[in-house]
């Protein structure tokens, strides 16, 4: 194999006697470089994910993106790495065709177009579509968010951190809390992957919007209600965050946003 790389190591903090006196030296360094790109290349093609079709006590949807919102990374597959940004709510979305019918205390999921197979939490929100307004073009601004799941880190017995759901190629499930009021709701599915968290604005968020209608439900008043953006901060603790510091502990890490509603 070539060594064409080996320019590139000219600017670096290497003396030129070594340079000259070492080839072997440079060639070595050169194609571990191109070894890492490749390896690094590979890893991001397959880590990036959307969650096009929402699955309900296990029935999807017909077709990807008919009730769930296509997201504008459909093509890229990026997350977001700006929790303040607009696109944490929906991810500038292009409203769907349909509605999902959802009865209350419901399991659903999602299904991911990849693996998901960074470490990190799954959340699920509701915001209720307010009265006048339908499911198919709301927008869900405002403090209208309610989280109804959230999940925590486990740690194995090769002291390995662990998380629910993490490389499946679907999200977790959660339940639609009994006491949801009927009517017409955003749901928000998220998956925060926390592999380059300690570095501010280095979290990836992935995330869909689904329209559903709730039926069944209950007399419930869901809360603490939030707005996205809003809710999360670049310095949350759960999204700054070095995840090696939480293996002696992994319950305390506190994923973002407000708690859990359960009915
Ligand atoms: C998740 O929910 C589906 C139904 O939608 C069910 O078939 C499956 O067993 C559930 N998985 C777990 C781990 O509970």
């Amino acid at each position: 194999m070539g060594c064409n790389a080996g320019s590139n190591y000219k600017n670096r903090d290497i003396s030129p006697v070594m340079h000259q006196a070492s080839s072997n030296w440079y060639c070595h360094h050169c194609n571990m470089k191109l070894l890492t790109g490749l390896l690094l290349a590979a890893a991001t093609a397959q880590a990036h994910y959307t969650f096009p079709r929402l699955v309900v006590n296990g029935k999807a949807e017909e077709k990807d993106w008919s009730v769930t919102r296509r997201t504008k990374n459909d093509n890229t597959k990026q997350g977001i790495e700006n929790p303040t940004v607009g696109d944490i709510r929906c991810y500038s979305s292009s409203n769907a065709a349909n509605i999902a019918e959802v009865p209350a205390g419901a399991t659903i999921h999602y299904i991911s177009t990849q693996q998901v197979n960074h470490p990190g939490p799954t959340q699920y929100y509701l915001a209720k579509v307010p009265a006048g307004q339908s499911a198919k073009t709301w927008d869900g601004s405002g403090a209208v968010w309610f989280k109804i799941h959230t999940t925590k880190p486990a740690v194995d017995k090769n002291k390995q951190m662990t998380w629910p759901g993490q490389n499946e190629y679907k999200t977790v499930n959660a339940t639609i809390p009994k006491a949801t009021p009927d009517g017409e709701y955003l749901l928000r599915v998220e998956h925060i992957a926390l592999h380059m968290a300690m570095q501010a604005n280095k979290a990836q968020f992935y995330l869909s919007c689904s329209q559903v209608k709730i039926t069944g439900g209950g007399n419930g008043t869901p809360g603490p209600l939030v707005s996205l953006p809003g809710a999360y901060k670049s310095s949350d603790p759960g999204i700054l965050v070095d995840l090696n510091k939480y293996l002696s502990a992994p319950d305390t890490y506190q994923p973002p946003g407000p708690a859990v509603w359960s009915g």
